[in-house]
Parts: structure tokens; C-alpha cells; sequence
């Protein structure tokens, strides 16, 4: 894994994000990070809910947990919301403000220390099958108080700032995973895109919604529009650190045909998808390739090493297919309802191997209507849908 950013305290930075509803952002978040915990242990993984409604939170813990942790921070017991992680986020900053004459002080960030663990629960602590390196961050409605449209650039500056704060030697590097909701311009969801470093957008296979993520309406900006506007707007202001890039599109909820990897116009899906959701994957991804074509200047801004790649493998809409899109399968409710409900992510579920037909029992007794084959396949999705995030 490569370093991505200059705060020497994050390692990698994901933001799932897509202006359309529904579309799976917090569901994967719910399978991948945990699943990415589990097999990089020399990481800490953070989960950081940008959602007013706590989407992933809701899955990650259960949702009776979910009011209990909620209810311990309104009366400032804990502050392990996301909201509670941007405040002190914004006091770091403006203390450093204020004793250097609102000139960035290194000497003070490097006796003081920011830790995100501070802000986050353990998520081992409420859910028992959880790796002890996955902490959460739980979003809230509070959040449109720490981050507003009038500061929400002093904010990216404080978490530009924390890497420059004491750092713990024993301490391990971060890997952050921010969920948002659907209106992309909010300001949280614009400091989720302008702090990470790799856009993950997860979209279903209309056309119509597709297109929607270019839509350069004001109020309603598509993704792809307001990353473009926040690239223009930090090239203007000459920033070093720039916003996130389009770094994967996940087709969700694509129809299998079989367990088979596949390879098809540059398309690679970790699974063989029906023939019509495998020709609308290529059609879908034909048109943002449109864009390359026709806007190499803009297309250059947008994706994360689009010069790189084609230099690795040539300027073909094959090599641009296979570096940014893939699929994951569109799996029957009951598994994926089974897991958000119980806080049991696919990776998480121990695999006790006792064959296809018996069905999948949590340590707690409850059982599943769906078989360890099930399981099976759903995980070996999320492994090698894993493995292109982590290019
Ligand atoms: N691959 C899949 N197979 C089956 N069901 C899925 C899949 N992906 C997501 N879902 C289901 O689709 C619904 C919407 O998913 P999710 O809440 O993750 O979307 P979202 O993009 O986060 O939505 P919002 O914008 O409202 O936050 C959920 O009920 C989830 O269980
Ligand atoms: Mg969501």
C-alpha cells in the first residue's frame, strides 16, 4: 500500500460518495472496513460517519447501541461522535491560531497531540466479532453545527494540521473510511471530498442516475460535477493538498451469473454478471471514458493517476476500464439485512465450515435464513472488491 498523503498520521483515505440515495455507500463501508481491519492489523481503521442520520453507524453498531452511545454523548460522557471529532478537530486549530498570531505554529502542533482514537469508540467494545483495530466515529445530526458552510475550509486545514502534531511512536498509521449521504454539497460531505485522497463511487446500472452524477445544478450537484468544482476551486487558491480523486466506481447490486471472475471490454468483476448488466457496465463506463477523451484536462483532475495508469498500460479504453470500475453482486435482502441488523459484517461471521446447506449462527445463538455458501460467495466478493480498492 502506497503512502497517499502528506499527514504522516493517515495512511489511506477513502470517501464513499455519490449524490444518489440508495445506492450501497454505507453498505459497503459496513463490509469493507471491517474486513480491511481484520486482514491489516498493522492499521488502525477508522470509520468516520459523515451521515446525519448515522447510516453506517446503524449497521457497524446495532441500532439499540447506536441510541445508548448517542445519548452518553449528549450528556458528554463520551465524545465519540463525528461531530465531537470535527470540534475538537476545530479547537485544535484555532488554539494554534491564537497563540501565533494566526500564523500556523509548528512548535505548538509538535508538543501537542490530536489522536483520532480519542473521538472513536472501539468497536470491539459493543460488537464481540469485531477486530480490536476498527474504531467508529458515529454520525449525527450534530454534525451541521461542527461543520458549516463558513468554515468548513478552516476545518480541512485543522485536519491538515493534525499530522503535524506529537505523534506516539508505538501509535499505528491510520486508514479512514468517511460514509456520506447524498447531497454532496453539503458542507461535511465537501470536507469528507476535500480532505480524503481516493473517491469510491458506488452506482446502480440506470443510465438515468448515472448521468445524474454529472449534473451541474447548484443546489443538487452530481459527484462528478462538485469534485470538479472543488479541483478548480483549490487549483485557484494554489493549495498543495489537493482534494480527493475519482479512484473507483463500483457497480452495485450487478445480477451474477456465476462465481466466476470475469474480464469483458476492460470491465473486471470479481464475479460473471448476466449478460445485460455486463453490457450496461460497459456502456455506463463508455460514457465517463467519453469524458476522457473529450476532456483530458479535466479527466486528468478527476481521476487519481490517470497519467500513471496509462503510461503503465498504454491509452486504451481497455486499460481505463480495468483500473477504475468493478462490481459487486446484487445479493438476496436476507443476508445483507441479517448482517446491518446483528452489527455482523459477512467478514466478521467465523466460518464454522460446516457446509453448504446449514445455515449461518451468530456466537449469540441467532440464526440466518441463508446458508455458509452464501456467506461464502458475498465474502469472496468483498476480498476481491477489496483488493481493487487497495491498489
Ligand atoms: N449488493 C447489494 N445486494 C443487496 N442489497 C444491497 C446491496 N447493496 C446495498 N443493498 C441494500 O440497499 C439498501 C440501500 O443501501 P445503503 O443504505 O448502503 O445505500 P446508501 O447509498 O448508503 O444510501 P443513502 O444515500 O440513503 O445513505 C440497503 O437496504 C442495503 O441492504
Ligand atoms: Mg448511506
Amino acid at each position: 500500500m502506497s503512502v497517499q498523503t502528506k499527514n504522516p498520521l493517515i495512511r489511506d483515505s477513502f470517501t464513499f460518495g455519490c449524490n444518489k440515495g440508495g445506492v450501497g455507500k454505507s453498505t459497503l463501508i459496513f463490509q469493507f472496513a471491517p474486513a480491511f481491519a481484520q486482514s491489516n492489523p498493522d492499521v488502525n481503521v477508522l470509520v468516520l460517519d459523515l451521515t446525519l442520520t448515522g447510516n453506517t453507524s446503524t449497521m457497524i453498531i446495532t441500532h439499540d447501541q447506536m441510541l445508548a452511545v448517542k445519548d452518553q454523548c449528549q450528556r458528554a460522557d463520551l465524545r465519540v461522535r463525528a461531530s465531537d471529532m470535527l470540534e475538537s478537530l476545530r479547537d485544535f486549530a484555532v488554539h494554534a491560531k491564537n497563540r501565533s498570531s494566526w500564523l500556523p505554529n509548528r512548535a505548538w502542533f509538535s508538543k501537542n497531540k490530536f489522536d483520532f482514537a480519542d473521538h472513536a469508540l472501539r468497536v470491539c467494545e459493543h460488537a464481540s466479532s469485531s477486530p480490536d483495530n476498527l474504531f467508529l466515529s458515529v454520525g449525527s445530526y450534530d454534525i451541521r453545527q461542527a461543520v458549516e458552510y463558513d468554515n468548513w475550509s478552516d476545518m480541512v486545514e485543522a485536519w491538515q494540521r493534525t499530522g503535524r502534531s506529537e505523534v506516539d511512536p508505538d501509535s499505528k498509521p491510520w486508514v479512514i473510511f468517511f460514509d456520506t449521504d447524498q447531497n454532496v454539497a453539503s458542507p461535511h460531505a465537501q470536507f469528507a471530498l476535500r480532505v480524503s485522497r481516493k473517491l469510491v463511487v458506488p452506482v446502480g446500472l440506470s443510465e438515468m442516475d448515472f448521468e445524474r452524477c454529472f449534473e451541474q445544478d447548484e443546489i443538487e450537484p452530481g459527484v462528478f460535477h462538485m469534485l470538479r468544482l472543488l479541483h478548480e476551486e483549490a487549483s485557484k487558491s494554489g493549495r498543495s493538498d489537493p482534494p480527493c480523486r475519482l479512484h473507483q466506481l463500483i457497480f452495485n447490486r450487478v445480477n451474477k451469473r456465476t462465481n466466476d471472475e470475469v474480464e469483458s471490454g476492460g470491465i473486471s468483476s470479481p464475479f460473471t454478471p448476466t449478460k445485460e448488466d455486463l453490457a450496461q457496465c460497459g456502456s455506463l463506463a463508455d460514457r465517463l471514458y467519453e469524458l476522457v477523451l473529450n476532456s483530458p484536462e479535466t479527466a486528468r483532475l478527476l481521476f487519481h493517476e490517470l497519467d500513471e495508469t496509462f503510461e503503465e498500460h498504454g491509452r486504451t479504453a481497455g486499460a481505463f476500464k480495468r483500473r477504475y470500475f468493478t462490481a459487486f453482486q446484487n445479493g438476496a435482502s436476507n443476508p445483507f439485512n441479517f448482517s446491518q441488523r446483528h452489527g455482523a459484517p459477512f467478514a466478521c461471521i467465523a466460518d464454522e465450515g460446516t457446509g453448504d446447506s446449514s445455515v449461518v449462527r451468530l456466537p449469540n445463538g441467532t440464526a440466518s435464513t441463508f446458508n455458509w455458501g452464501t456467506l461464502r460467495t458475498l465474502r469472496e466478493n468483498t476480498t476481491r472488491v477489496l483488493a481493487k480498492l487497495m491498489l
